[in-house]
Protein backbone atom coordinates (compact mmCIF):
# COMPACT_ATOMS: atom_id res chain seq x y z
CA UNK A 1 0.00 0.00 0.00
CA UNK A 2 1.19 3.58 -1.29
CA UNK A 3 2.21 5.97 1.37
CA UNK A 4 -0.19 8.98 1.12
CA UNK A 5 0.17 11.81 1.04
CA UNK A 6 3.71 12.78 0.68
CA UNK A 7 4.74 14.18 4.05
CA UNK A 8 7.51 17.34 4.47
CA UNK A 9 10.10 17.01 7.61
CA UNK A 10 8.77 19.59 10.22
CA UNK A 11 9.36 17.95 13.61
CA UNK A 12 9.63 20.60 16.25
CA UNK A 13 11.95 21.04 18.85
CA UNK A 14 10.11 20.06 21.40
CA UNK A 15 9.87 16.89 20.24
CA UNK A 16 13.32 15.78 18.84
CA UNK A 17 14.54 17.26 22.77
CA UNK A 18 11.96 14.87 24.49
CA UNK A 19 12.95 11.89 22.20
CA UNK A 20 16.39 12.36 22.85
CA UNK A 21 15.77 12.73 26.45
CA UNK A 22 14.48 9.71 26.26
CA UNK A 23 15.03 5.97 24.67
CA UNK A 24 11.42 5.74 23.89
CA UNK A 25 10.28 7.11 21.08
CA UNK A 26 8.22 10.33 21.91
CA UNK A 27 5.13 9.31 22.44
CA UNK A 28 2.33 9.60 19.84
CA UNK A 29 0.33 11.63 22.29
CA UNK A 30 2.54 14.37 22.58
CA UNK A 31 3.25 14.25 18.72
CA UNK A 32 -0.79 14.61 18.37
CA UNK A 33 -1.26 16.85 20.50
CA UNK A 34 1.05 18.77 18.47
CA UNK A 35 -0.55 18.62 15.30
CA UNK A 36 -4.20 19.29 17.17
CA UNK A 37 -5.32 15.82 16.48
CA UNK A 38 -6.81 13.36 18.67
CA UNK A 39 -5.50 9.72 18.99
CA UNK A 40 -7.46 7.65 20.99
CA UNK A 41 -8.11 4.05 21.60
CA UNK A 42 -10.83 1.70 22.78
CA UNK A 43 -10.66 0.72 26.20
CA UNK A 44 -12.19 -2.51 28.06
CA UNK A 45 -10.53 -2.39 31.71
CA UNK A 46 -8.70 -6.02 31.91
CA UNK A 47 -8.85 -7.24 35.32
CA UNK A 48 -7.05 -5.63 38.52
CA UNK A 49 -3.69 -7.47 37.79
CA UNK A 50 -3.08 -5.69 34.45
CA UNK A 51 -4.49 -2.19 35.25
CA UNK A 52 -0.83 -0.81 35.68
CA UNK A 53 0.35 -1.62 32.90
CA UNK A 54 -2.72 -1.02 30.69
CA UNK A 55 -3.59 2.05 31.99
CA UNK A 56 0.15 3.01 31.76
CA UNK A 57 -0.19 2.54 28.08
CA UNK A 58 -3.44 3.94 27.67
CA UNK A 59 -2.33 7.69 29.35
CA UNK A 60 1.45 7.63 27.91
CA UNK A 61 0.37 7.30 24.44
CA UNK A 62 -3.23 8.77 23.43
CA UNK A 63 -5.39 11.93 24.00
CA UNK A 64 -8.53 9.84 24.37
CA UNK A 65 -10.41 7.10 25.26
CA UNK A 66 -13.53 5.26 23.49
CA UNK A 67 -15.16 2.22 25.59
CA UNK A 68 -15.27 -0.82 23.66
CA UNK A 69 -18.28 -2.11 25.26
CA UNK A 70 -19.30 -0.37 27.94
CA UNK A 71 -21.10 2.26 26.91
CA UNK A 72 -23.31 0.42 24.98
CA UNK A 73 -27.05 0.98 25.40
CA UNK A 74 -26.82 -3.22 26.89
CA UNK A 75 -24.00 -2.58 28.72
CA UNK A 76 -25.66 0.42 31.00
CA UNK A 77 -29.35 -0.66 31.16
CA UNK A 78 -30.79 -4.11 31.16
CA UNK A 79 -34.35 -3.14 31.29
CA UNK A 80 -36.44 -0.46 30.80
CA UNK A 81 -35.61 2.61 33.72
CA UNK A 82 -32.92 0.16 34.87
CA UNK A 83 -29.45 1.13 34.80
CA UNK A 84 -25.79 0.20 35.89
CA UNK A 85 -23.72 2.75 35.94
CA UNK A 86 -20.45 0.95 37.57
CA UNK A 87 -18.79 0.14 34.66
CA UNK A 88 -19.78 2.96 32.61
CA UNK A 89 -18.83 5.49 35.46
CA UNK A 90 -15.18 3.82 35.59
CA UNK A 91 -14.58 4.77 32.17
CA UNK A 92 -15.74 8.89 32.02
CA UNK A 93 -13.72 8.75 35.68
CA UNK A 94 -10.59 7.15 34.45
CA UNK A 95 -10.54 9.82 31.10
CA UNK A 96 -11.55 13.01 33.60
CA UNK A 97 -8.48 11.71 35.63
CA UNK A 98 -5.99 11.72 33.37
CA UNK A 99 -7.09 14.42 31.51
CA UNK A 100 -8.38 12.08 28.55
CA UNK A 101 -10.96 12.83 25.93
CA UNK A 102 -13.72 10.37 25.61
CA UNK A 103 -15.34 9.57 22.82
CA UNK A 104 -19.20 8.07 23.80
CA UNK A 105 -20.19 4.81 22.00
CA UNK A 106 -23.27 4.71 21.29
CA UNK A 107 -26.68 5.34 21.79
CA UNK A 108 -29.12 4.21 18.94
CA UNK A 109 -28.00 0.71 17.44
CA UNK A 110 -29.20 -2.22 16.68
CA UNK A 111 -27.01 -4.30 18.51
CA UNK A 112 -25.77 -4.91 22.18
CA UNK A 113 -28.56 -2.73 23.17
CA UNK A 114 -30.96 -5.29 25.32
CA UNK A 115 -34.64 -4.60 25.51
CA UNK A 116 -34.32 -2.16 22.59
CA UNK A 117 -32.90 -4.58 20.45
CA UNK A 118 -33.69 -7.42 21.67
CA UNK A 119 -37.70 -6.33 21.38
CA UNK A 120 -38.83 -7.20 24.44
CA UNK A 121 -37.56 -7.00 27.91
CA UNK A 122 -35.87 -9.57 30.06
CA UNK A 123 -37.15 -11.84 31.46
CA UNK A 124 -39.88 -11.87 28.84
CA UNK A 125 -40.48 -14.73 26.23
CA UNK A 126 -39.29 -13.84 22.89
CA UNK A 127 -42.12 -12.26 20.88
CA UNK A 128 -42.81 -13.85 17.54
CA UNK A 129 -43.46 -10.55 16.96
CA UNK A 130 -39.53 -8.97 16.47
CA UNK A 131 -40.94 -5.03 16.29
CA UNK A 132 -42.70 -5.75 19.64
CA UNK A 133 -42.28 -1.65 21.12
CA UNK A 134 -44.90 0.25 19.31
CA UNK A 135 -43.33 3.66 17.45
CA UNK A 136 -44.55 6.09 20.50
CA UNK A 137 -42.69 3.10 22.73
CA UNK A 138 -39.32 3.23 20.75
CA UNK A 139 -39.18 6.77 21.25
CA UNK A 140 -40.05 7.03 24.69
CA UNK A 141 -37.57 4.70 24.90
CA UNK A 142 -34.79 6.77 23.36
CA UNK A 143 -35.85 9.80 24.66
CA UNK A 144 -34.97 8.53 28.18
CA UNK A 145 -32.17 6.12 27.67
CA UNK A 146 -30.12 9.68 25.81
CA UNK A 147 -32.17 11.46 28.29
CA UNK A 148 -30.22 9.38 31.11
CA UNK A 149 -27.14 9.24 30.09
CA UNK A 150 -26.38 12.83 28.61
CA UNK A 151 -27.67 14.28 31.87
CA UNK A 152 -25.40 12.20 33.83
CA UNK A 153 -22.49 12.83 31.64
CA UNK A 154 -22.86 15.74 29.61
CA UNK A 155 -20.23 17.87 31.74
CA UNK A 156 -18.82 17.47 35.23
CA UNK A 157 -17.58 18.84 38.51
CA UNK A 158 -20.41 21.17 38.55
CA UNK A 159 -21.02 22.20 35.21
CA UNK A 160 -17.89 22.77 34.56
CA UNK A 161 -16.09 20.31 32.87
CA UNK A 162 -16.82 18.41 29.62
CA UNK A 163 -15.18 14.97 29.40
CA UNK A 164 -17.24 13.58 26.29
CA UNK A 165 -15.67 15.39 23.35
CA UNK A 166 -17.78 13.16 20.41
CA UNK A 167 -21.30 10.80 20.87
CA UNK A 168 -21.78 8.21 18.55
CA UNK A 169 -26.07 9.34 18.36
CA UNK A 170 -26.52 6.90 15.17
CA UNK A 171 -24.20 4.06 14.95
CA UNK A 172 -24.86 1.55 11.76
CA UNK A 173 -28.09 2.95 10.37
CA UNK A 174 -26.50 2.41 6.95
CA UNK A 175 -27.63 -0.89 5.21
CA UNK A 176 -24.92 -3.55 4.90
CA UNK A 177 -24.53 -4.10 0.96
CA UNK A 178 -26.38 -1.41 0.09
CA UNK A 179 -28.44 -1.97 -2.80
CA UNK A 180 -30.09 -4.80 -1.82
CA UNK A 181 -33.14 -2.74 -0.68
CA UNK A 182 -33.42 -0.40 -3.41
CA UNK A 183 -36.66 -0.43 -4.00
CA UNK A 184 -38.85 2.63 -5.57
CA UNK A 185 -40.97 2.98 -2.44
CA UNK A 186 -37.96 2.94 -0.20
CA UNK A 187 -35.06 5.03 0.69
CA UNK A 188 -32.39 2.86 -0.25
CA UNK A 189 -29.73 2.03 1.52
CA UNK A 190 -30.61 2.40 5.22
CA UNK A 191 -31.51 -1.11 7.30
CA UNK A 192 -35.00 -2.14 6.93
CA UNK A 193 -37.24 -3.68 9.46
CA UNK A 194 -38.29 -6.88 7.99
CA UNK A 195 -36.79 -9.86 6.63
CA UNK A 196 -34.13 -11.72 8.90
CA UNK A 197 -35.84 -11.32 11.85
CA UNK A 198 -33.39 -13.66 14.32
CA UNK A 199 -29.79 -12.46 12.47
CA UNK A 200 -29.98 -8.68 12.83
CA UNK A 201 -26.63 -8.23 11.15
CA UNK A 202 -28.06 -9.10 7.78
CA UNK A 203 -28.41 -5.61 7.10
CA UNK A 204 -31.91 -5.09 9.59
CA UNK A 205 -32.57 -3.02 12.51
CA UNK A 206 -35.58 -3.14 14.71
CA UNK A 207 -35.47 0.93 14.93
CA UNK A 208 -36.76 1.03 12.04
CA UNK A 209 -39.48 -1.40 12.84
CA UNK A 210 -40.48 -0.01 15.88
CA UNK A 211 -40.71 3.52 14.61
CA UNK A 212 -42.29 2.06 11.31
CA UNK A 213 -39.18 3.77 9.02
CA UNK A 214 -39.81 2.88 5.57
CA UNK A 215 -43.16 4.96 5.98
CA UNK A 216 -41.83 7.73 8.05
CA UNK A 217 -39.07 8.51 5.88
CA UNK A 218 -36.17 7.04 8.71
CA UNK A 219 -37.27 9.59 11.34
CA UNK A 220 -35.75 7.66 14.16
CA UNK A 221 -32.35 8.64 13.18
CA UNK A 222 -32.92 12.54 13.05
CA UNK A 223 -35.34 11.99 16.39
CA UNK A 224 -32.02 10.51 17.92
CA UNK A 225 -29.87 13.77 16.69
CA UNK A 226 -32.82 16.19 17.77
CA UNK A 227 -32.94 14.40 21.42
CA UNK A 228 -29.15 14.19 21.93
CA UNK A 229 -29.08 17.81 21.32
CA UNK A 230 -31.56 19.09 23.15
CA UNK A 231 -29.74 17.71 26.28
CA UNK A 232 -26.87 18.95 25.65
CA UNK A 233 -26.31 21.56 22.58
CA UNK A 234 -23.15 21.93 23.05
CA UNK A 235 -22.70 18.52 22.51
CA UNK A 236 -20.78 17.42 19.09
CA UNK A 237 -23.24 15.01 17.44
CA UNK A 238 -21.53 12.13 15.48
CA UNK A 239 -22.84 8.82 12.84
CA UNK A 240 -20.72 6.18 12.75
CA UNK A 241 -20.62 3.54 10.57
CA UNK A 242 -18.48 0.99 8.67
CA UNK A 243 -17.70 0.18 4.80
CA UNK A 244 -18.37 3.56 4.08
CA UNK A 245 -14.81 5.04 3.91
CA UNK A 246 -14.13 4.78 0.58
CA UNK A 247 -16.53 5.69 -2.55
CA UNK A 248 -19.16 3.20 -2.92
CA UNK A 249 -22.74 2.17 -3.02
CA UNK A 250 -22.94 2.32 1.06
CA UNK A 251 -20.98 5.45 1.21
CA UNK A 252 -22.98 7.07 -1.40
CA UNK A 253 -26.05 6.27 0.98
CA UNK A 254 -24.65 7.38 4.40
CA UNK A 255 -23.34 11.06 2.18
CA UNK A 256 -27.05 11.09 1.06
CA UNK A 257 -28.42 10.37 4.56
CA UNK A 258 -25.71 13.15 5.89
CA UNK A 259 -26.97 15.63 3.49
CA UNK A 260 -30.69 15.36 3.94
CA UNK A 261 -29.68 15.63 7.60
CA UNK A 262 -28.25 18.99 6.95
CA UNK A 263 -30.47 20.05 4.67
CA UNK A 264 -33.04 19.65 7.52
CA UNK A 265 -31.21 21.07 9.97
CA UNK A 266 -30.56 18.22 12.21
CA UNK A 267 -27.95 18.79 14.47
CA UNK A 268 -25.20 16.26 13.27
CA UNK A 269 -21.95 17.49 13.49
CA UNK A 270 -19.30 14.65 12.71
CA UNK A 271 -19.22 11.46 10.70
CA UNK A 272 -17.65 8.59 12.28
CA UNK A 273 -15.66 6.30 9.73
CA UNK A 274 -15.28 3.37 11.76
CA UNK A 275 -12.33 1.81 9.40
CA UNK A 276 -12.30 -1.77 10.22
CA UNK A 277 -9.71 -2.37 7.47
CA UNK A 278 -7.42 -5.07 6.10
CA UNK A 279 -4.40 -5.86 4.58
CA UNK A 280 -3.98 -8.62 1.92
CA UNK A 281 -6.46 -11.12 0.81
CA UNK A 282 -9.86 -11.24 3.21
CA UNK A 283 -12.41 -13.65 4.23
CA UNK A 284 -15.02 -11.27 4.47
CA UNK A 285 -15.86 -10.16 0.57
CA UNK A 286 -15.65 -6.47 0.36
CA UNK A 287 -16.07 -5.45 4.41
CA UNK A 288 -12.81 -4.24 5.27
CA UNK A 289 -11.90 -2.69 1.52
CA UNK A 290 -10.15 0.44 1.38
CA UNK A 291 -8.44 2.57 -1.05
CA UNK A 292 -6.72 5.65 -0.25
CA UNK A 293 -7.63 8.00 -3.14
CA UNK A 294 -11.36 7.14 -2.71
CA UNK A 295 -10.95 7.85 1.14
CA UNK A 296 -9.65 11.03 0.50
CA UNK A 297 -12.66 12.01 -2.13
CA UNK A 298 -14.92 10.81 0.29
CA UNK A 299 -13.39 12.99 3.32
CA UNK A 300 -13.70 15.72 0.83
CA UNK A 301 -17.35 15.87 -0.19
CA UNK A 302 -18.45 15.19 3.58
CA UNK A 303 -16.05 18.23 4.86
CA UNK A 304 -18.02 19.81 2.33
CA UNK A 305 -21.10 19.31 4.06
CA UNK A 306 -20.10 20.87 7.02
CA UNK A 307 -19.18 17.70 8.67
CA UNK A 308 -16.22 17.20 11.00
CA UNK A 309 -14.76 13.40 10.11
CA UNK A 310 -13.53 11.07 13.25
CA UNK A 311 -11.45 7.68 12.17
CA UNK A 312 -13.80 5.96 15.00
CA UNK A 313 -12.90 2.49 15.11
CA UNK A 314 -9.52 1.33 13.13
CA UNK A 315 -7.92 -1.77 12.98
CA UNK A 316 -6.29 -3.36 10.25
CA UNK A 317 -6.24 -7.05 10.42
CA UNK A 318 -3.86 -9.69 8.38
CA UNK A 319 -4.43 -13.49 7.38
CA UNK A 320 -2.20 -15.52 10.30
CA UNK A 321 0.33 -16.58 10.27
CA UNK A 322 2.22 -12.88 11.12
CA UNK A 323 5.29 -12.56 9.33
CA UNK A 324 7.41 -8.78 9.06
CA UNK A 325 6.73 -8.33 5.51
CA UNK A 326 2.76 -8.32 6.23
CA UNK A 327 3.64 -6.22 9.72
CA UNK A 328 6.01 -3.41 7.18
CA UNK A 329 2.83 -3.68 5.33
CA UNK A 330 0.47 -3.05 8.00
CA UNK A 331 2.73 -0.30 9.14
CA UNK A 332 2.29 1.42 6.03
CA UNK A 333 -1.05 1.26 5.96
CA UNK A 334 -1.51 2.87 9.10
CA UNK A 335 0.59 5.30 8.48
CA UNK A 336 -1.58 6.24 4.89
CA UNK A 337 -4.86 6.00 7.53
CA UNK A 338 -2.97 9.00 9.65
CA UNK A 339 -1.56 10.51 6.56
CA UNK A 340 -5.24 11.15 5.08
CA UNK A 341 -6.66 12.39 8.05
CA UNK A 342 -3.72 14.89 8.68
CA UNK A 343 -4.11 15.86 5.26
CA UNK A 344 -8.08 16.76 5.63
CA UNK A 345 -8.21 19.71 7.87
CA UNK A 346 -11.62 18.60 8.99
CA UNK A 347 -10.24 14.91 10.35
CA UNK A 348 -9.76 15.64 13.80
CA UNK A 349 -9.67 12.15 15.55
CA UNK A 350 -8.31 9.29 15.16
CA UNK A 351 -8.86 5.84 17.43
CA UNK A 352 -7.77 2.92 16.96
CA UNK A 353 -10.05 -0.22 18.13
CA UNK A 354 -7.97 -1.70 20.99
CA UNK A 355 -4.66 -1.96 22.43
CA UNK A 356 -3.20 -5.02 21.83
CA UNK A 357 -3.77 -7.79 19.16
CA UNK A 358 -4.85 -10.28 21.72
CA UNK A 359 -7.85 -8.62 23.02
CA UNK A 360 -8.97 -7.47 19.41
CA UNK A 361 -12.81 -8.43 18.64
CA UNK A 362 -11.08 -9.36 15.57
CA UNK A 363 -9.77 -12.88 16.82
CA UNK A 364 -13.15 -14.38 17.61
CA UNK A 365 -15.05 -12.48 14.76
CA UNK A 366 -12.53 -13.80 12.12
CA UNK A 367 -11.13 -16.86 12.58
CA UNK A 368 -7.55 -17.21 11.19
CA UNK A 369 -6.84 -13.20 10.56
CA UNK A 370 -5.47 -11.07 13.21
CA UNK A 371 -2.84 -8.66 14.51
CA UNK A 372 -4.60 -5.42 13.59
CA UNK A 373 -3.71 -3.63 16.26
CA UNK A 374 -0.60 -1.26 17.29
CA UNK A 375 0.65 -2.99 20.43
CA UNK A 376 1.34 -7.53 20.55
CA UNK A 377 2.47 -9.07 23.64
CA UNK A 378 0.99 -11.01 26.59
CA UNK A 379 0.59 -10.39 30.28
CA UNK A 380 1.50 -6.83 31.53
CA UNK A 381 4.06 -6.75 28.20
CA UNK A 382 2.52 -4.02 25.91
CA UNK A 383 5.24 -4.21 22.60
CA UNK A 384 4.94 -1.34 20.01
CA UNK A 385 4.75 -2.82 16.76
CA UNK A 386 6.20 -1.46 13.61
CA UNK A 387 2.61 -0.03 12.88
CA UNK A 388 2.99 2.25 15.78
CA UNK A 389 6.25 3.43 14.74
CA UNK A 390 4.89 4.38 11.60
CA UNK A 391 2.10 6.87 13.50
CA UNK A 392 4.84 8.11 15.19
CA UNK A 393 6.90 8.91 12.00
CA UNK A 394 3.88 10.19 10.29
CA UNK A 395 3.24 12.76 13.03
CA UNK A 396 6.92 13.81 13.65
CA UNK A 397 7.45 14.43 9.49
CA UNK A 398 4.26 15.78 8.79
CA UNK A 399 4.09 19.12 8.77
CA UNK A 400 1.44 20.67 10.68
CA UNK A 401 0.25 23.79 9.07
CA UNK A 402 -3.88 23.83 9.62
CA UNK A 403 -4.91 23.07 13.48
CA UNK A 404 -4.32 24.57 16.70
CA UNK A 405 -3.32 22.33 19.46
CA UNK A 406 -6.12 20.48 20.89
CA UNK A 407 -7.60 22.11 23.61
CA UNK A 408 -8.56 19.09 26.06
CA UNK A 409 -11.37 20.04 28.13
CA UNK A 410 -13.05 22.69 26.79
CA UNK A 411 -16.32 22.77 25.46
CA UNK A 412 -15.72 21.79 21.96
CA UNK A 413 -17.13 24.60 19.31
CA UNK A 414 -19.07 23.68 17.23
CA UNK A 415 -19.07 23.92 13.50
CA UNK A 416 -23.26 24.03 13.09
CA UNK A 417 -25.99 24.76 15.56
CA UNK A 418 -29.69 24.60 15.37
CA UNK A 419 -31.11 28.01 14.71
CA UNK A 420 -34.75 27.42 15.47
CA UNK A 421 -36.88 24.11 16.01
CA UNK A 422 -35.50 21.31 15.17
CA UNK A 423 -37.30 18.98 12.68
CA UNK A 424 -37.38 15.57 11.42
CA UNK A 425 -36.78 13.77 7.48
CA UNK A 426 -40.43 14.93 7.14
CA UNK A 427 -40.06 18.09 8.57
CA UNK A 428 -42.23 17.63 11.34
CA UNK A 429 -41.25 19.55 14.73
CA UNK A 430 -39.36 17.27 16.74
CA UNK A 431 -40.16 17.68 20.56
CA UNK A 432 -37.81 18.56 22.96
CA UNK A 433 -36.24 15.88 25.85
CA UNK A 434 -37.56 15.93 29.20
CA UNK A 435 -34.61 17.68 30.84
CA UNK A 436 -34.77 14.77 33.17
CA UNK A 437 -35.43 11.37 32.02
CA UNK A 438 -39.04 10.72 32.87
CA UNK A 439 -39.90 6.98 32.61
CA UNK A 440 -43.31 6.02 32.66
CA UNK A 441 -43.16 2.03 33.14
CA UNK A 442 -46.22 0.56 31.19
CA UNK A 443 -47.74 -2.92 32.03
CA UNK A 444 -47.40 -5.43 29.62
CA UNK A 445 -51.21 -4.88 29.38
CA UNK A 446 -50.99 -1.74 28.28
CA UNK A 447 -48.21 -2.34 25.58
CA UNK A 448 -50.56 -5.27 24.21
CA UNK A 449 -53.93 -2.65 23.95
CA UNK A 450 -51.24 -0.43 22.55
CA UNK A 451 -50.62 -2.79 19.13
O1 LIG B 1 -19.89 -9.61 28.32
C1 LIG B 1 -20.07 -10.94 27.85
C2 LIG B 1 -19.57 -11.92 28.84
O2 LIG B 1 -20.34 -11.85 30.01
C3 LIG B 1 -19.63 -13.31 28.23
O3 LIG B 1 -19.06 -14.24 29.11
C4 LIG B 1 -18.89 -13.36 26.89
C5 LIG B 1 -18.98 -14.73 26.22
O4 LIG B 1 -18.97 -14.60 24.84
O5 LIG B 1 -19.45 -12.40 26.04
C6 LIG B 1 -19.33 -11.09 26.55
O6 LIG B 1 -19.89 -10.21 25.65
C7 LIG B 1 -19.15 -9.97 24.48
C8 LIG B 1 -18.83 -8.49 24.42
O7 LIG B 1 -18.17 -8.18 23.20
C9 LIG B 1 -17.92 -8.04 25.57
O8 LIG B 1 -16.72 -8.72 25.51
C10 LIG B 1 -19.98 -10.37 23.29
O9 LIG B 1 -20.16 -11.77 23.27
C11 LIG B 1 -19.31 -9.93 22.01
O10 LIG B 1 -20.19 -10.14 20.92
C12 LIG B 1 -18.99 -8.46 22.08
O11 LIG B 1 -18.32 -8.11 20.90
C13 LIG B 1 -18.22 -6.72 20.65
C14 LIG B 1 -18.96 -6.39 19.37
O12 LIG B 1 -18.80 -5.00 19.08
C15 LIG B 1 -20.45 -6.65 19.46
O13 LIG B 1 -21.05 -6.37 18.24
C16 LIG B 1 -16.75 -6.39 20.50
O14 LIG B 1 -16.09 -6.56 21.75
C17 LIG B 1 -16.59 -4.95 20.03
O15 LIG B 1 -15.26 -4.73 19.68
C18 LIG B 1 -17.46 -4.70 18.81
O16 LIG B 1 -17.37 -3.35 18.48
C19 LIG B 1 -18.09 -2.93 17.33
C20 LIG B 1 -18.50 -1.50 17.56
O17 LIG B 1 -19.25 -1.39 18.74
C21 LIG B 1 -19.30 -0.97 16.37
N1 LIG B 1 -18.57 -1.14 15.15
C22 LIG B 1 -18.10 -2.49 14.87
C23 LIG B 1 -17.26 -2.99 16.04
C24 LIG B 1 -16.73 -4.37 15.74
O18 LIG B 1 -17.79 -5.29 15.63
Amino acid sequence: MQSFPVRARAASCVMAMAALASAQPTPLKLLAQAHGIDIGVAVTFPAASGRAAYDSVVTRNFTGIVAENDHKWGSISSNPGVYTWTNSDRMVDFAQQHNLKLRFHAFVWHQQSSYIANGHQSGVAQPTDPNKYTRAEAFTHMRNHIGAVMQRYKTRNGGQMHVISEWDVVNEAAARDSGMFDTANVYKGLRLSTGNAVHLDSGLSRWTGYTQGETNDFDYIDSAFAIAHRNDTAARLAYNDYDAEGMGKKSNDVYSLMAKLKSRNIPVHVLGMQSHWYIGPSNTGSSGAWDPQQIAENMNRLAALGLDISITELDIRMQNPVDSAKLQQQRQAYETALGLCLAQPRCKSFYVWGVRDGQSWINSRYPGYGSPLLFSGTGTTYTPKPAYYGLISVLETTASVRRQPGAARQAPSLNYRATGPVRDLLGRRVHAAPDRPLFKAQKPAERSQAK
